[in-house]
């Protein structure tokens, strides 16, 4: 089994990311063979200063080594360094019905929210299946924001078999990861770099502190007794906690006694705890071991695109 998965870099690394995406792409290494791919192309479509894609396609590697991804385990490669995606996604826009494209709801999505409505982003389900066909990839770990695009991808690898040639693509399947409940920003909506309501994971200590110590809570005394469900500063504490530690902890909010200062204050230590040591090694990296994953990445890679596109290119009568 080969598995694809891709980010876009596109902002600053935060709790709900790491929960809902590094952690379970981290714990999968070793067990498939893993692909690992930074997005930037498709980050085109959102982010248009070229240093800030510069420092968000750096630091993402970063934020993933950090994050405990072994580079000997899997492939960590940018999406630019392989040409043959842009090239597969031409091919592949030609045999994908406009029909198609123009039932993406993430399109319409994105546009809504205030994201310029350009060719590439009504394209950019092209390119993600280009990104899935060019590797072969049969398993696609994603959010299930995602599965409607994976099933694009395998929509249009039909197509192309059915004009050039039976099996000349794979078509792959969505494994939605482990249905992680969205994680909750500080004012209690689904925590995203769009809403202003991140926790830095590798934000400077003042950052995080002023992030944590500012979820929103209601109005109830120290004495009063909390039900931990109804509370934003447990549902995000909770996620670092063993399933005893997580009791304890639901005990003390509906006991009464525990202020929400103290609460946070629990929560601020306990997240230095758990992420102490990757903030270390992400402080610890160098430059040049950043370079060297990426680059070892992208070699495994290209060797594998350039088979799949050789036999595009035959079938299609460009050679
Ligand atoms: P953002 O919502 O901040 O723009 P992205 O859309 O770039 O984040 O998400 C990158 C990955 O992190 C995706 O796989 C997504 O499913 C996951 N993710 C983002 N926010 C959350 C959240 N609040 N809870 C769980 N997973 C999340
Ligand atoms: N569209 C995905 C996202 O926004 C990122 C992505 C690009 C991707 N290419 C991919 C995910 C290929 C899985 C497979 O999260």
């Amino acid at each position: 089994m080969r598995i694809l998965t891709g980010i876009q870099p596109s902002g600053t690394t935060h709790l709900g990311n790491y929960f809902g995406y590094f952690k379970q792409n981290v714990d999968l290494l070793g067990e498939e063979e893993n692909l690992l791919m930074i997005a930037d192309l498709h980050a085109l479509t959102s982010v248009h200063s070229g240093d800030e894609l510069r420092e968000y396609r750096q630091s993402l590697v970063r934020d993933f080594l950090a994050c405990g991804f072994d580079p000997n385990k899997g492939s960590l490669f940018f999406q630019s360094y392989v040409p043959g995606h842009a090239e597969l996604a031409w091919i592949l826009g030609c045999v994908t019905p406009m029909g198609l494209l123009e039932r993406a709801v993430s399109y319409k999505d994105k546009v809504q929210r205030g994201l310029e409505a350009n060719a590439g982003l009504f394209t950019y389900p092209v390119l993600q299946a280009a990104d899935i066909l060019i590797y072969d990839a049969d398993t696609v770990p994603v959010g299930k924001d995602q599965v409607q695009h994976i099933e694009m991808a395998s929509d249009i690898a039909k197509k192309f078999n059915n004009r050039y040639g039976k099996d000349l693509l794979v078509s792959p399947v969505p494994r939605v990861v482990k249905e992680v409940a969205l994680i909750p920003g500080i004012d209690g909506q689904k925590m995203s770099k769009s809403y202003g309501n991140i926790i830095p994971m590798f934000g400077e200590e003042k950052v995080v502190e002023k992030a944590i110590m500012g979820i929103v809570t209601d109005s109830k005394g120290v004495e009063d007794a909390k039900d931990p469900d109804e509370s934003i500063v447990f549902a995000i504490h909770a996620l670092m906690l063993d399933a005893a530690e997580q009791k304890d902890l639901a005990d003390k909010y509906r006991n009464g006694g525990l202020g929400y200062g103290d609460a946070k204050k629990m929560l601020l230590e306990t997240f230095f705890d758990y992420f102490g040591p990757m903030r270390k090694k992400h402080a610890d990296l160098k430059e040049s071991e950043l370079e060297e994953a990426v680059q070892m990445g992208a070699k495994h890679a290209k060797g594998i695109a350039s088979q799949t596109m050789e036999r595009v290119i035959t079938a299609v009568g460009l050679v």
